[in-house]
């Protein structure tokens, strides 16, 4: 029976490279995301390749509104297996200057955003009967090291980080479910490399710090995510697997 995956933050970037290579693998997919023109192009792309998919508007601050989106997933397609918590916000700022509401507004997204997903999920799991479900994480590697200027997105990665791990225990007995995180280095064409990456210059001292010499692409995250949501990860279980040439290993300390 053909599996469907829903892809939060699916109509730019990573999140709408993993829905077309998901598609094109075989998945029922559902992405997704706040803008709604961004949903339509996405539609419309995701029309090209053979099976089923379907577009949600909403935003994953909203605890009903990634309720409702499960529900309506679970109506269309009999059941939802799998999840990408991939939508994200994040700005570079310095922590002194940061409003409490900027704070907030990253850590809503980032780590509550990936909690009332994966809670909408699981109640969808138990109505269901799911068993072997999944869940992918997208962090980043400074979940596990200093984010200067990203306070907000570096302490809601380690926390999402941290529940990939948690949920793998508890959810992977409970529902043999697989929960497991993609920590993407610097990938070109996405919201991440235009907030960071912000002139040619910045872009090339971040491209000479990567091992292989060049930024990642979306269409590499995706194939990644395809085989970590395939059988045969079917071991694999609260791991994070950074794709990024070699880069978060660079510190040339001499
Ligand atoms: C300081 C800022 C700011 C900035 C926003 N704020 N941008 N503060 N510097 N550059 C503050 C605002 O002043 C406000 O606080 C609060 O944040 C909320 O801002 P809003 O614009 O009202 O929020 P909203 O419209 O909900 O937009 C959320 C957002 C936005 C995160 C600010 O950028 C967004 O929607 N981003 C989604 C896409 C994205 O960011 N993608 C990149 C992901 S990169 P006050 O106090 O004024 O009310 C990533 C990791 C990359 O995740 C890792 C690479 C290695």
């Amino acid at each position: 029976m053909t599996k469907t995956v829903l892809v939060t933050g699916g109509t730019s970037g990573m999140g709408k490279a993993m829905a077309l290579t998901l598609k094109k693998a075989g998945w029922n997919v559902v992405v997704t995301g706040r803008d709604a023109d961004r949903l339509h192009q996405t539609d419309v792309a995701l029309q090209e390749i053979q099976g089923d998919h379907a577009v949600i508007q909403m935003d994953v601050r909203d605890p009903e509104a990634c309720m409702a989106a499960v529900n309506q997933t679970r109506q269309r397609f009999g059941r939802l297996e799998a999840l990408i918590n991939n939508a994200a916000g994040n700005f570079i700022c310095p922590t002194d200057e940061l409003s409490p509401n900027g704070w907030k507004t990253v850590i809503d997204i980032v780590l509550n955003g990936t909690f009332n997903c994966s809670h909408a999920l699981v109640k969808g799991w138990q109505e269901d009967g799911v068993s072997g479900g999944q869940i992918l994480n997208i962090v980043a590697s400074y979940a596990w090291q200093a984010g200067p200027g990203v306070a907000p997105s570096a302490a809601a990665k380690a926390g999402v980080l941290n529940l990939t791990r948690t949920l793998a225990v508890e959810w992977g007995y409970k529902y043999q479910a697989r929960i497991n995180a993609i920590s993407p280095g610097p990938i070109e064409r996405t919201g991440g490399a235009d907030k960071l990456a912000m002139s040619p210059e910045h872009a090339e001292r971040i491209r000479r710090n990567v091992p292989l010499g060049r930024f990642g692409t979306p269409e590499e995250i995706a194939d990644l995510a395809t085989w970590m949501l395939s059988d045969q990860a079917r071991y694999l279980n609260g791991e994070c697997i950074a794709l990024d040439g070699g880069h978060w290993l660079n510190k040339q300390p001499f």
